[in-house]
């Protein structure tokens, strides 16, 4: 069809008329796309070659029109090693380069003049990018390079990265972590007062952030019993299984009045009608004592009401017990009473005040399995009520990983106090300031609706035809067909698509030092296996009883890295003002909530 299309042509100094490898003309567009003639490059040099995931400039008048190369046709029925051979390339159009009165040149997503038949097209140069990231974002931050060349930056912006949520995925091993704390790194750096819950279920991220972070292990969590939700004790009390409906009944009657009794004092320890919890529900955050609801339980044990219900009570009153002698729930249950410990669980899990270690590290390999998931669902209702709770002054990203494991996509197999936590960040956590970003190798198997809320998708390898198909889902219309090649990309490469990026890109990200990376506890890549021949039977009998008496090795050097490693676009660093807006949160307007 495009054979007769005009093609860009220079004569050489022996006469000969030739194309020009690097420039194509568009002979075909329609609202998404267009389609280039031009000529196959020169193998050897890079910048001279047509390759799938190049983003294109397209010459329109005075703008440039942007777009992602993805796929890349031989336009005649032989080739001719000899000769130059026309090829047709495919170009998804994603945005535009235009000059604004205000503003200089600036990139945005849309367009505004389509490239006319003739039109000339190139692969991006470095200033068509870096400079107008630049102008046009103050919180732009270098993360990487482009695929196509080096030299040219992946640039995205903190700012729409923290209020729109964002994803990474990619199949194990790709480079997932390693790009999250490389993003950590430079949202530390650039938004003092951010703060950041990473759920780490392997332990691996502690190791990455120095003295930024604040790591909370099974030892040292203290979390009171009270904080939380009736669903999220029942899977304590029920070790993770679903609880009988009669004793779920008994503790929506008793926790109530144990709330109301430890607040209006022991005068009110006569017994009441059944729901007589004044105006507090077994979801309400206020402090009650265990005592008292075993006390309650006895009573009604004790009653003629109770009768009926006697061996449901005595076997939920020994379950109470059992959990409360368990070593293992020490972390709840440690003190047995109901001091208001909220202030100090607040500043320590939640950073208020931050006090110069803004990522928390929660480490959920040591946390029994049974209530991993009420502990990390009270984490996650708690980021977003101290959000509310401070009129958004306590902004927290909420960093899921392996986040397939909490929010499935089957939601049978969830347990729904956390999926629901983390689906109301999702939903309404960007008017607070509380933001997700959601981590997992499997996207087929996270819960759709999540991952759709996450406007920046970093995509890294994915080898699964099911994967794939979910992302392609998941994106918006215009850079659907650029992901046909997730399945090629190399180690540490990605699609970088959203809100962050204005234009989708094939990039790679930057090297991350050893020390600034999260530490993966298991081999890593290039591990000689003749080294691993000198483990010790008394250090794995150690860890395998769970004595973490080991320190976690700490390295003070990732700020350094970031510091010295940043060639490219940088945000201004945080006025005086920035760092003075720390906020000192009254935990008691907290209590005053009623959860929902
Ligand atoms: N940006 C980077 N700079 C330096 N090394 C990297 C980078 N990205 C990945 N690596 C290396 O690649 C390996 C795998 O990276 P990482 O642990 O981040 O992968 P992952 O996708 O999180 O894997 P998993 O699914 O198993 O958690 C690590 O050994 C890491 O050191
Ligand atoms: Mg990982």
């Amino acid at each position: 069809m495009s054979n007769q299309a005009p093609l860009p042509t220079e004569v050489d100094n022996v006469g000969l008329l030739h194309r020009d490898r690097a420039e194509g003309i568009v002979v075909e567009c329609n609202g998404t796309e267009a389609t280039i003639s031009t000529v196959a490059g020169d193998t050897e040099a890079s910048d001279s070659y047509w390759a799938v995931g190049q983003l294109i400039s397209i010459q329109v008048g005075k703008n440039r029109v942007v777009g992602l190369l993805h796929t890349v046709e031989h336009d005649a029925e032989t080739w001719d090693s000899n000769s130059e051979n026309p090829i047709l390339l495919k170009v998804e159009l994603s945005g535009e380069v235009r000059a604004d009165e205000r503003r200089g040149m600036i990139f945005s997503g849309g367009i505004t003049q389509y490239p006319y038949i003739g039109a000339v097209a190139h692969r991006i140069r470095k200033k068509d990018l870096s400079t107008i990231y630049r102008s046009s974002d103050p919180s732009a931050v270098t993360i990487g390079s482009l695929s196509q060349s080096a030299d040219i930056p992946a640039v995205v912006s903190v700012d729409a990265l923290l209020s729109r949520h964002f994803a990474v995925v990619g199949t194990t091993g790709t480079g997932k972590s390693t790009a999250v704390t490389l993003l950590l790194h430079l949202i530390a750096k650039h938004k003092p007062n951010q703060r950041v819950l990473i759920l780490d279920p392997h332990n691996e991220y502690t190791s990455a952030f120095g003295d930024k972070a604040n790591t909370i292990t099974a030892e040292s969590l203290d979390l009171p019993f009270w904080l939380l939700n009736l669903e999220e004790f029942q899977q304590v009390i029920f070790r993770g299984r679903e609880g009988s409906e009669e004793e779920v009944d008994a503790l929506r009657e008793f926790i109530p009045q144990a709330k109301t009794m430890y607040r209006y004092g022991a005068g009110n320890s006569v017994r009441r009608k059944a729901g007589s919890g004044g105006s507090f529900t077994a979801d309400t955050p206020v402090p009650y004592r265990l005592a008292d609801l075993l006390k309650l339980i006895d009573e009604e044990i004790g009653s003629l009401d109770g009768a009926l219900r006697r061996l449901t009570l005595r076997l939920l009153k020994s379950r109470i017990e059992a959990a409360i002698n368990d070593p293992r729930f020490s972390f709840l249950f440690g003190s047995h009473d109901a001091s208001d410990r909220i202030d100090s669980v607040l500043s320590n899990i939640y950073r208020v005040p931050i006090a110069g270690k803004p990522i928390t590290v929660f480490q959920m390999s040591g946390i029994p399995s049974e209530v991993v998931n009420s502990v990390a669902s009270v984490l996650c209702r708690l980021a977003f009520d101290l959000a509310l709770a401070s009129n958004s002054k306590v902004k927290t990203l909420v960093v899921c990983e392996e986040a397939h494991r909490y929010i499935p996509s089957d939601s049978g197999s969830a347990f729904a106090p956390t999926r629901d936590a983390i689906a109301r960040i999702a939903k309404e956590g960007r008017k607070y300031g509380v933001s997700l970003a959601i981590i997992t190798q499997r996207p087929n198997e996270l819960d759709p609706t999540i991952l759709s809320q996450c406007n920046t998708v970093f995509s890294l390898r994915l080898g699964n035809d099911e994967d794939q198909n979910v992302m392609r889902k998941a994106i918006s219309n215009g850079s659907r067909s650029t992901l046909a090649f997730l399945s090629s990309l190399a180690d540490r490469e990605c699609i970088a698509f959203g809100s962050a990026v204005s234009t989708p890109m094939r990039m790679r990200f930057r090297n991350l030092a050893l020390s600034a990376r999260p530490s993966s506890q298991n081999v890593s890549d290039g591990d000689d296996i003749m080294a691993q021949d000198n483990a010790s039977l008394t250090d794995i009998v150690t860890a395998l009883r769970g004595d973490s008496s080991k320190e976690h090795q700490t390295v003070n050097d990732a700020e350094e890295w970031v510091l010295h490693d940043e060639p490219f676009a940088t945000a201004p660093a945080p006025s005086y003002a920035d760092a003075k807006s720390e906020v000192t949160l009254k935990p008691r307007s907290l209590l005053k909530r009623k959860s929902d």
